[in-house]
């Protein structure tokens, strides 16, 4: 039995009876694909057998360098960005205290996340905090030239430099890197950096359970043992093409009945603001995956109940366009009982002695029945709690999820040719040697 729950039960007034087993056909199709590599993108499916298919010394490398962090450094920055930062700040958060990295008694480093923005406010903040302290830092990039990364690495490696000097420096700089190719490749070599590898079938948003998350999460204190394990249990899970069995290929086919029906946008929802940037990190796995040719489903958040007060007012009646699916925790970390308060005027004495995870329950089922009358479909995967193996474990299911996804709509879901254009007119924009040409044009037109 799936650990983690797809529930599609609320969806009747969506999607006919039929409507799903009308999809196998295609949904074997695109499992063929996939699994026999007929189709587009077939050298990146690295993904699906990792969670038992990976280098082991590695593995056990990433747990040593963990501890050594975790021995000598206060502080720790993970640098990257897309797919070399999301699925690393997800775990981080998901597994972690809300304010981690002001939990009283907490003997790990603090953990910071840096060249995912060019924000120089940011940086400048962040060496701030550092301060004076004992840091290390984590390099991530496949490509080892991605600007946001490159720049980040360069500041804080300067700062690493003035405190250790360039020998100490070396010692406390890990490089999660292309295994042959690539600027970062090419310093960690000279230099000396401990290095660890994205593995070459394993495009960015589907590399979290490689050395790109694992080192970061095991620095955070995440267990990165289970992690595989709850992916690995997924792998076993989500491996038949039949629909009535598979509930990641279940979400897939949903999704893409209610898309083919107008809902081009689908919202994936919390109601824990630890899950947070499971959101940000699905965005990125659903959005590069499935945005292509114009087409796809776009993928957007919301954070509950937060998100009542500002985007609830949309969902409820605004564009019909919205799908929803919901992240439920079963279990959460912690739950507080309301307190009696004697000639209180706020209005909360039916709730006194009340669980508060019972009042978020039932305001995630008083959302759910609404949003349906206003016209929104909603899906929900529960999950028992927010551990490592659950976590390993729901990875693996969107990720399963969006590869059939992809297929379903005829796209390739393992490149990603768009995200090269900002990155061009930008190059051009700052005078980067060979752009000349493109500089003249796109300054005319500005
Ligand atoms: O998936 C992608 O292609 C991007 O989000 C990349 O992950 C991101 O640009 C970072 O790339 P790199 O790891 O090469 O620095």
């Amino acid at each position: 039995m799936a650990h983690i729950k797809f529930d599609s039960s609320k969806l009747s007034k969506f999607v006919h009876d039929n409507e799903l087993g009308q999809m196998q056909a295609l949904v074997t199709a695109a499992d063929t694909e996939l699994r026999e590599g007929t189709g587009a993108g077939n050298d990146f499916r690295g993904f699906i057998d990792l969670p038992v298919d990976y280098d082991k010394d590695e593995f056990a490398r990433i747990k040593a360098a963990a501890k050594k962090i975790q021995s000598d450094s206060e502080v720790f920055v993970a640098i990257g960005i897309g797919g070399s930062y999301l699925g690393a700040r997800m775990a981080v958060d998901f597994l972690s205290h809300t304010f981690r990295n002001y939990e009283p008694g907490r003997k790990l480093p603090e953990v910071y996340f840096a060249g995912n923005s060019i924000s120089g406010s940011y940086l400048a903040d962040l060496i701030d905090m550092i301060g004076d302290r004992d840091f290390s830092l984590n390099v991530i990039s496949k490509s080892g030239t991605t600007t946001e990364p490159s720049i980040a690495f360069r500041i804080l490696k300067a700062k690493l430099i003035a405190k250790y000097g360039e020998a100490g420096a070396k010692g406390r700089i890990y490089a999660t890197t292309d295994r042959a190719k690539g600027a970062l490749k090419t310093e960690s070599d000279a230099q000396g950096y401990e290095e660890f590898v994205v593995p070459d079938d394993i495009g960015g948003r589907y590399s979290v359970l490689s050395a790109v998350g694992l080192l970061p999460i095991a620095v955070a204190g995440g267990d990165i043992d289970e992690l595989m394990h709850g992916a690995a249990d997924a792998r076993s899970e989500y491996s038949d093409a039949d629909l009535s069995k598979n509930e990641a290929y279940q979400y897939a086919a949903y999704r893409n009945i209610l898309y083919r029906k107008g809902y081009t946008t689908e919202l994936l929802e919390n109601y824990e603001p630890t899950l947070q940037y499971l959101s940000e990190w699905w965005k990125q796995l659903m959005g590069e995956s499935e945005g292509k040719d114009e087409k796809g489903i776009y993928p957007s958040s919301a954070n509950f109940s937060t998100d009542l007060h500002s985007l609830g007012q949309y969902i409820q009646e605004g564009l019909r366009n919205l799908m929803e699916t919901v992240v439920w925790v079963e279990q959460p970390n912690h739950d507080l009982t309301i307190p009696v308060e004697a000639g209180s005027q706020d209005g909360l004495a039916y709730l006194e002695n009340r669980k508060m995870s019972e009042v978020n329950r039932k305001a995630y089922e008083g959302v759910v029945l609404a949003h349906l009358d206003g016209g929104v479909p909603v899906m929900t995967v529960s999950i028992p709690k927010q551990d490592a193996y659950t976590l390993g474990y729901l990875i693996y299911f969107f990720e399963a999820a969006v590869a059939i996804s992809g297929y379903l709509n005829g796209i390739n879901p393992f490149n990603q040719p768009g995200v090269e254009s900002y990155k061009r007119n930008m190059f051009a924009l700052l005078g980067r040697p060979g752009y000349e040409e493109m500089t003249k044009e796109l300054n005319a037109r500005l």
